[in-house]
């Protein structure tokens, strides 16, 4: 999701410093952001080589106005992040975090500019999806959230705030969907083509739940059905054990090739 979000933000003209941790993922991500790039050129978008030109590779977190995260759901990493990311970015820039779930408030705390900090929600696949879901910390400022709200119109996205909740709006209505999904295929209520076919057919959804539950990392599924399990404290919510077990057999979706689903 961060070549994606990337990819939206050098579309817009910006220029664009990208990290990831991990060895060749950049690189990953530029080669995606070209195929994405050079489909949306038929629908009238940006010259894929100006857009890639304004993208940065970078080793470390630089001087920007804006950090935009999206590193795993992991509370920790996220933490240290925002930690590093106080440290060196200019005091009047905004700390963004594009995660699915975790307490905005809580990374906010993290830093010494709680006021700053606040959820940028993208969706998948960011050049496609409109939807930005704007989550606002217990601290987040007027300014910080009217500044957020303005880029992502100026992104092309359509904003919507959020108060900081588990999952805010869209994971506690989308995660417990994808999970009940597994659940019935769990308990042999259908074969996953059938569990897809009827979300699809049934509820004019553009994909189903187990093929979205697979676009999304089913590790991340289950991370975000913890933080809903663990904040709200239902029992509802929690993980089903088949998307844990599939996640301990390296079987996350997409990304590793199988999920609920093979991929070519
Ligand atoms: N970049 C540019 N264009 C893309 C693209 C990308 N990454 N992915 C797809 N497209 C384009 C295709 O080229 C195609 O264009 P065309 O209509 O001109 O041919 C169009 O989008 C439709 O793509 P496809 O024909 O390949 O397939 P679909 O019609 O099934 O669309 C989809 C693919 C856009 C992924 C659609 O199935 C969809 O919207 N699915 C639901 C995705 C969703 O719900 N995402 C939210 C996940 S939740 C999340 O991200 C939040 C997190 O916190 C969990």
């Amino acid at each position: 999701m961060g070549g994606g979000i990337a990819q939206v933000v050098a579309a817009s003209g910006r220029r664009v410093s990208l990290h990831d941790s991990l060895p060749g993922a950049t690189d990953r991500a530029l080669g995606a952001m070209r195929t994405s790039l050079e489909k949306l050129v038929e629908k009238g978008g940006a010259d894929p080589d100006e857009v890639i030109s304004r993208i940065e590779p970078v080793d470390d977190f630089v001087r920007a106005d804006l950090l935009i995260e999206a590193a795993i759901e992991d509370v920790v990493v996220k933490e240290e992040i925002f930690r590093r990311a106080d440290e060196i970015l200019p005091r009047d820039a905004v700390l963004a975090s594009n995660t699915s779930s975790i307490s905005i408030t809580k990374l906010a705390a993290a830093t010494e500019r709680p006021e700053q900090v606040i959820g940028m929600h993208f969706f998948n696949p960011v050049p496609v999806l409109k939807l930005v879901e704007v989550v606002r910390g217990l601290q987040t400022s007027d300014e910080t959230t009217a500044a957020v709200v303005a880029l992502a119109e100026d992104l092309g996205k359509v904003p919507a705030e959020a108060r900081d909740f588990p999952g805010f709006v869209s994971n506690r209505i989308l995660m417990p969907f994808l999970n009940e999904a597994a659940y019935a295929l769990l308990e042999g209520v259908a074969e996953p083509e059938a569990i897809d076919t009827i979300a699809k057919l049934g509820f004019a959804h553009p994909m189903g739940p187990l093929a979205l539950a697979d676009l999304i990392g089913l590790d991340t599924c289950v991370a975000i059905m913890e933080v809903l399990h663990e904040g709200l404290g239902d029992p509802r919510y929690a993980p089903c054990p088949l998307l844990r077990q599939y996640v301990a057999a390296g079987r996350l979706g997409r990304k590793s090739g199988r999920g609920f689903y093979e991929y070519g």
